[in-house]
């Protein structure tokens, strides 16, 4: 094999077809919605890269640090010999496990992105040379095949990503993952807690603009992809606290009343002025739910740490 191998389980026209299906449903529909996948094109990437970066987005420190503490735990109490990374992105906080991964024979990153999949596998593979890298272009949510790799597997899914998946998404989602797995194989699952909501707006509505830019790169790629006139600057980012659900919401504000097309799919989208259209959710977690999740999934929670200050949680799972 290949130190690195990149293959693309979607063709490259699904993309398109997928995209065009979530926009004529989601802007189609009342309230108006877009799927969080479509921000990670190569700019969004490296916007969220920036986000990572900013003080007030603590979650990629606080799993740093556990991950820093705890990676010889998570190394041992899985014996994986592959490592599939769900959401991988720049694969920047794998590497602290990687290194306490003795055994590991292939890291298999997962991501939608593939400017994001192809920088860090080079980087990977030149900085490991023992290690294969298969890099998988494909979505998480939906049928993955993994390679034929040595177990036991350990998935990771780091980041708090599955927070941005609605509950019922989560329940389906888990479900698949656990039907890729063989008993006594792992999850490594991070999740972002519930806390003070002045600490969660900020990290999700930040002093530089960072997030507004982020959020607002939808709004370019629906433009590019399908001949739309959106104007990012004629709406407004908007992050607020769900109580009730215990989500961040991410929203788009149209500032002006204004009609957009989208000539690909032969659709005119009014917005009045103030409507919203609902980008993202970002849940956040405890872990009695993090704990009753899992276990309805065929997982059982065998590890539950977190950063000093409580902010955010990095569990282990079994495969039952
Ligand atoms: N794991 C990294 C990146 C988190 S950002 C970290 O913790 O910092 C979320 C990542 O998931 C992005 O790289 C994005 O491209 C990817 N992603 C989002 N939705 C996806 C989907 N449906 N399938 C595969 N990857 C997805
Ligand atoms: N998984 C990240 C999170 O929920 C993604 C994210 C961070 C995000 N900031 C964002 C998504 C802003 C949309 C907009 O924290």
């Amino acid at each position: 094999m290949s130190p690195f191998l990149l293959t693309r389980t979607l063709p490259e026209d699904a993309t398109d077809a997928a995209l065009r299906a979530d926009v004529l449903h989601g802007l189609g529909h009342l309230p108006k919605t877009l799927p969080p996948k479509w921000f990670y094109d190569a700019l969004g990437s490296e916007l969220f890269e920036k986000i990572t970066e900013l003080p007030e987005y603590y979650p990629t420190r606080a799993e740093r640090e556990i991950l820093l503490a705890r990676a010889g735990e998570i190394a041992a109490a899985s014996g994986a010999r592959t490592l599939v990374e769900l959401g991988s992105g720049s694969s920047d906080k794998t590497r602290h496990l990687l290194d306490a991964m003795a055994d590991l024979h292939t890291y298999v990153p997962v991501d939608v992105s593939e400017s994001a999949l192809t920088q860090a596998g080079h980087a990977l593979i030149a900085e490991r040379p023992g290690l294969n890298v298969h890099a998988l272009i494909a979505d998480f949510t939906g049928g993955l095949t993994l390679p034929g790799t040595p177990g036991p597997r350990l998935v990771a899914f780091l980041g708090g990503t599955i927070g941005n998946l609605l509950p019922a998404e989560r329940a389906t989602f888990l479900a698949s993952v656990r039907a890729l797995l063989s008993p006594g194989d792992a999850l490594l699952l991070g999740t972002d807690l519930v806390k003070d909501e002045s600490v969660l707006v900020k990290a999700y509505d930040d002093a530089a603009g960072v997030t507004a830019e982020f959020n607002k790169n939808v709004l370019s790629v629906v433009d590019r992809e399908l001949g739309a006139d959106f104007d990012p600057a004629a709406f407004e980012h908007v992050a607020l606290w769900d109580a009730e659900h215990e989500w961040i919401e991410m929203r788009l504000r149209s500032r002006i009343e204004q009609t957009v097309k989208i000539p690909a799919l032969d659709l005119a989208v009014h917005f009045a002025q103030g409507e919203e259209l609902r980008t993202e959710i970002s849940a956040k977690f405890r872990e009695d739910g993090v704990r009753g999740e899992l276990a309805a999934a065929g997982f059982g929670l065998t590890h539950w740490w977190t950063d000093t200050e409580g902010r955010f949680a990095l569990s282990l799972s079994k495969a039952a």
